[in-house]
């Protein structure tokens, strides 16, 4: 072998050798001067062949294009390689865990009191067998009164005057009813009385029963609606809805089931009461009061100041309830209630309410200011 040859193969095999090397691009553009410069020796081989025997040319020439050839490829893939490397590099360095905690720790939020109430409700009636429900706030008139036995123009209306919608401004595939329940063509055929804000969760007792056949344990949360505002009523509030309904329910259920209720929130050594009431869809309708958690029933305190949470008399009240009324049955007969062949109980109780008594909150405005000195007491 020519001393050509021998010279080029030590010089590639050094050259891939510093190829590799390099761990950056300033060392691989050395190493490329170095090899493959004008003042490489690999650039004076290929300059000289014309000097050598005329039989060492080609096979000189040959093997150190060849060469160079294999050094620049070589080259261009390490550069690759690096600035690969070099871009993944920055970029850890850079990045950023967003799963650390901020410098200070940012404070983590909480349930809104009303939230954490109202699933504590709903946990203790899904543990007794319940399902929950959720309906539409817009209702119809039907709905929220006619179907729960409050005839267009009977004045237990008056109890729960609410705001209106425009029928008009509903969309086209909503289906109105009239205030008996009729379907209506479309929205100019309803009346300007016909679709409401709901004033209580009550019509999720029919819209529940229609949807499905009896037995049925159902309660459902959710906003509702009155012309009220002061320090107890404001305009939009939240209930907790029940109905039961099976052969046989009686009073008596209610009561044991309100019970189980009243101990799981308040505590387990709290009694019941219930007082005779009036509600246009059950009868008997009844007002329940649970025992002063805060004076244990007796009305007064230890130093013999009179209890604040209940004025003195042992008792808080705490829902409406009652045994649904067979004329509420008469509207979802078709769905298979007969009220020959199955009873109910059905309550309604404020999510607020429970709240302001549990925790002692003075105003129900305070529940809506979003103030967090307030927010963060709970
Ligand atoms: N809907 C009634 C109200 O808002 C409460 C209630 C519900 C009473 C169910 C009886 C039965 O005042």
């Amino acid at each position: 072998m020519s001393e050509s040859l021998q010279q080029l193969a030590g010089l590639r095999d050094q050259a891939v050798a510093a190829i590799n090397r390099a761990s950056d691009a300033s060392s691989l553009e050395a190493a490329r001067v170095r090899y493959l410069g004008r003042k490489s020796q690999i650039t004076a081989i290929l300059r000289g062949i014309a000097a050598l025997p005329p039989p060492q040319r080609g096979p000189v020439g040959k093997v150190a294009n060849q060469t160079r050839r294999e050094l620049e490829q070589l080259l261009g893939e390490r550069e690759r390689d690096l600035a690969a490397a070099e871009l993944e590099a920055e970029i850890a360095a850079g990045a950023v865990d967003v799963t650390l905690p901020g410098t200070p720790p940012a404070p983590v939020g909480h349930l809104h009191l009303l939230t954490r109430t109202r699933r504590e409700i709903e946990d203790v009636f899904i543990g007794l067998g319940y399902r929950v429900l959720e309906g539409p706030e817009i209702e119809h008139d039907f709905y929220n009164f006619t179907a729960l036995n409050h005839p267009p123009n009977h004045p237990a209306r008056m109890l729960q005057d609410t705001f209106y919608i425009d029928p008009a401004s509903l969309a086209a595939a909503v289906t109105l009813y009239d205030s008996e329940g009729a379907p209506l063509p479309d929205s100019s055929a309803a009346g300007d009385r016909d679709v409401l804000l709901r004033t209580h969760t009550s019509p999720m007792q029919v819209r529940g029963m229609e949807a499905q056949r009896p037995p049925l344990f159902m309660i459902v949360p959710g906003a509702v609606y009155r012309r009220d505002s002061d320090a107890t009523h404001t305009p939009m509030f939240h209930q907790i809805e029940g109905l039961a309904v099976a052969p046989g329910i009686s009073l008596a259920d209610l009561k044991g089931t309100l019970l189980a209720f009243a101990r799981a929130i308040f505590g387990a050594d709290r009694e019941l009461r219930i007082r005779p009431h009036y509600f246009p869809f059950t009868e008997p309708s009844v007002e329940v009061d649970v025992s002063c958690f805060a004076c244990s029933g007796g009305g007064g305190l230890a130093g013999g100041d009179r209890c604040s949470l209940c004025k003195g008399t042992g008792w808080l009240e705490i829902l409406g309830a009652g045994m649904v009324d067979p004329n509420v049955f008469g509207f979802v007969a078709a769905a298979g209630y007969d009220p020959a062949e199955v009873q109910g109980f059905a309550f309604g109780m404020g999510i607020e309410r429970i709240a302001m008594l549990k925790h002692g909150v003075p105003d129900l405005r305070l529940f809506y200011d979003n103030d967090v000195r307030f927010l963060e007491q709970f």
